[in-house]
């Protein structure tokens, strides 16, 4: 009887565990932080930005790789004036028009003297960046928001939203100019954990009408070989919804995202560990949107620079994303 008792409970367990799928495959150059990723209309080509080398950009003729790595898209660092505009953060990059835009963070670790900067190109290929600076979206010591980790979106209604932020006051949503070279109003908190250190950053807004998925990274992002987070406290991928891009965010249990709401969508398991860091484009050629990430293979290493490319197709059935 206790035994059957056992069993049963271990079945209950594992039946309502989420199971992730593994990250797609993945050859050379595979090593990245903060990845960006989109196709090149052109020709096909993917092109996946990175943080590190001056947003690193590196390319292939096929998502899972051979990745060559090709240069750099601002080789002479940013023209913002502020620390760290020889080390840019967290690329995210969208076609406008005839342009490709890719936004990038001027920061350094810890600190709120922060602005995002913006940068256009008509071919994505090293050399040919015009950067244009400031967005006017900045944060100094003191500011509700620290202004990192941009990511543009095109609303429904043809008006352009960034959403940005990372601990302090968590996630804001600002309208965009048209084109998306600078902002142009007020911004508004669309997420938010008030406990503990805060601990969600790197948003990313896709439109799916009738609604607008948040994805965030919630948890510690790095650091991990000298200084690994108590379980479950590490990088994991959550979501929350709205039909407004601009606020009621909600998660699967209806909880507002500015009052610690977020469904995981990806989290530590098997051989993974820490997912985040994450966006989504649509690729016609994987068979719909893609899901990508960058993550620590727990059988090569937690450093920072060994943190690999990972990417998984979504399934929408549910009206969540399901990788
Ligand atoms: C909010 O932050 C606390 C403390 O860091 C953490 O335990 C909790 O899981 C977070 N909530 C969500 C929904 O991520
Ligand atoms: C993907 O395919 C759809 C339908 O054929 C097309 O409308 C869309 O432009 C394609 N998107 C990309 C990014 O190639
Ligand atoms: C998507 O998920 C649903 C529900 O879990 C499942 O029935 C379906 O087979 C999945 N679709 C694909 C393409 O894997």
């Amino acid at each position: 009887m206790m035994l059957l008792k056992l069993i049963l409970l271990l079945v209950a367990f594992v039946s309502t565990a989420i199971s992730y799928g593994n990250p797609g495959a993945c050859s050379n150059a595979c090593n990245v932080h903060d990845p960006a990723v989109i196709r090149r209309d052109s020709d096909g080509t993917y092109f996946r930005f990175s943080t590190g080398n001056k947003i690193q950009i590196a390319t292939s003729s096929s998502l899972s790789g051979p990745w060559t790595i090709k240069g750099s898209a601002l080789s002479m660092g940013s023209k913002i004036n502020l620390a760290g505009n020889q080390d840019l953060w967290a690329p995210d990059v969208t076609k406008v028009g005839d342009n490709y835009y890719l936004y990038y963070s001027v920061s350094t670790f810890g600190s709120q003297e922060s602005a995002i900067g913006v940068a256009t190109s008509k071919t994505m290929d090293p050399g040919t960046w015009t950067d244009y600076g400031r967005t006017g979206v900045v944060s100094h010591a003191g500011s509700a928001y620290n202004a990192i980790d941009g990511n543009v979106v095109l609303a429904g209604d043809g008006s352009y939203y960034m959403s940005f932020g990372s601990f302090w006051g968590d996630i804001y949503n600002v309208p965009m100019n048209n084109p998306p070279l600078t902002a142009s109003g007020s911004s508004t908190r669309i997420a938010y954990n008030s406990t503990g250190s805060h601990a969600i950053e790197g948003s990313f807004i896709w439109y799916r009408s009738p609604y607008y998925y948040l994805f965030f990274s919630a948890g510690t992002c790095c650091g991990y070989d000298s200084n690994r987070p108590a379980p479950g406290m590490e990088y994991r991928i959550n979501v929350c919804r709205s039909t407004s891009v601009n606020r009621e965010y909600v998660d699967k249990n209806g909880v507002s995202c500015t009052a610690k709401g977020g469904s995981t969508v990806l989290a530590s398991h098997d051989n993974v560990y820490g997912p985040g860091g994450q966006g989504v484009f649509l690729d016609n050629v994987s068979g719909g949107e893609v899901l990508y990430y960058h993550y620590v293979d727990t059988t090569i290493g937690y450093g920072d620079g060994q943190k690999r490319f990972g990417w998984n197709l979504i399934n929408w059935s549910t009206g969540w994303p399901v990788v």
